[in-house]
């Protein structure tokens, strides 16, 4: 058996018996991807996914990170059951999702990339009856949709017919539609995409509240949303892997510690022999380390200049992950 093939049929599992006796398999291993391929066969060929692999634990929060068209989406779709992949190994709970669809399906829930809450009920209605439609007894539909209504900041719009929503309002209605059943594993595909700053951090604080007992696998833009919720981040490229690690880790790894942004840069004559830096508008990023931060600061504020300090950031990361690979 190879090292793949091991990995797959989880060696780590602990294989107990449940009440009727079956096998119940307890994995720390949630989901686990290898080696998958997925190509669309539209007008053109497009390979979405390349030979992607990783796994995802079971509680916490698993964030995905790439630049637009590097194969987010389809990989939300393909753990979800939405979506057949071309080649390589899945499990998700233990089942394929080629194969055990609906196993998987009982216990997930998803934010859609674009999705939209059907437009002749209300928020209210859409939580309630995807709470039935999910087993719930009427009493605890209820209490559930009530609860969601309060908690991601619905109440005031809650009676309205979706069509009658703004985008941001459809979208919190699509998030406490996901929460409200409190599935082991919730997929949110860029979910806080269009939300004032309030609705993002009310989704922020339940994400926080819930993950330490379910799964949450996240897509995001939003590199400050990314750095503060996730324990482990996965960046892609055109569909591959690029690196993982948790976001302080990633940040560690950074070839250095601080960023001086030098504002309103014009065509100041800069004396600093430190200029290692990327133009951003109008201001100039310079990355440093402890040794050199006073010196370059100095040097800085003597040659009159108008600069901000930082400790590097996710962002940061991300950025130059790109940049590195893009130079290749
Ligand atoms: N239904 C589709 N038909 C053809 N190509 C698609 C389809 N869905 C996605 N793609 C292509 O697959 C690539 C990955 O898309 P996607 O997974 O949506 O990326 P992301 O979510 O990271 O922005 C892109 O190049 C995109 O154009
Ligand atoms: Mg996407």
């Amino acid at each position: 058996m190879s090292d793949t093939e091991e990995t797959i049929s989880n060696k780590d599992n602990d294989v107990l018996k449940g009440k009727n006796n079956e096998e119940v398999i307890e994995s720390r291993d949630l989901i686990v991807a290898r080696n998958l391929d997925k190509t669309y066969h539209g007008k053109s060929e497009v390979k979405a996914l390349s030979n992607l692999s990783f796994t995802v634990k079971r509680g916490g929060v698993f964030t995905l990170l790439g630049r637009n068209g590097s194969g987010k989406t389809t990989t939300v779709k393909l753990l979800s059951t939405l979506l057949r992949r071309d080649s390589g190994d899945l499990s998700v709970f233990g089942f394929d999702p080629n194969i055990s669809a609906e196993e998987i399906r009982k216990k997930i829930s998803i934010v859609p990339q674009e999705g939209k809450p059907i437009e002749y009920l209300t928020p209210r209605e859409s939580i309630y009856f995807y709470l039935r439609m999910r087993g719930f007894t009427k009493e605890e539909a209820e209490r559930r949709t009530e609860m969601v209504i309060i908690d991601f900041l619905i109440d005031n719009f809650s009676d309205q017919r979706c069509f009658t929503l703004s985008v941001g309002q459809k979208q919190i209605v699509l998030v406490a539609m996901a929460f409200a059943p409190n599935p082991e594993l919730i997929f949110l595909d860029e979910p806080t995409i269009g939300l004032d700053p309030l609705a993002r951090q009310r989704v922020w604080k339940k994400i926080i509240e819930i993950k330490s007992s379910t799964t949450i696998f996240l897509t995001t833009h939003y590199m400050e949303e990314a750095e503060f919720l996730s324990d482990i981040v996965l960046i892609i490229k055109e569909g591959k892997s690029i690196k993982q690690g948790s976001p302080k880790e990633l940040i560690k790894q950074f070839k250095y510690k601080h960023k001086v942004t030098i504002n309103n840069y014009g065509n100041e004559n800069i004396t600093s022999q430190y200029i290692i830096s990327k133009k951003l508008n109008d201001s100039l990023v310079i990355y440093l380390n402890e040794n050199e931060l006073d010196k370059v600061v100095q040097q800085l504020v003597k040659d009159g200049l108008e600069i901000t300090i930082n400790k590097v950031s996710l962002e940061d990361v991300f950025i130059s992950v790109m940049d590195e690979d893009h130079e290749k």
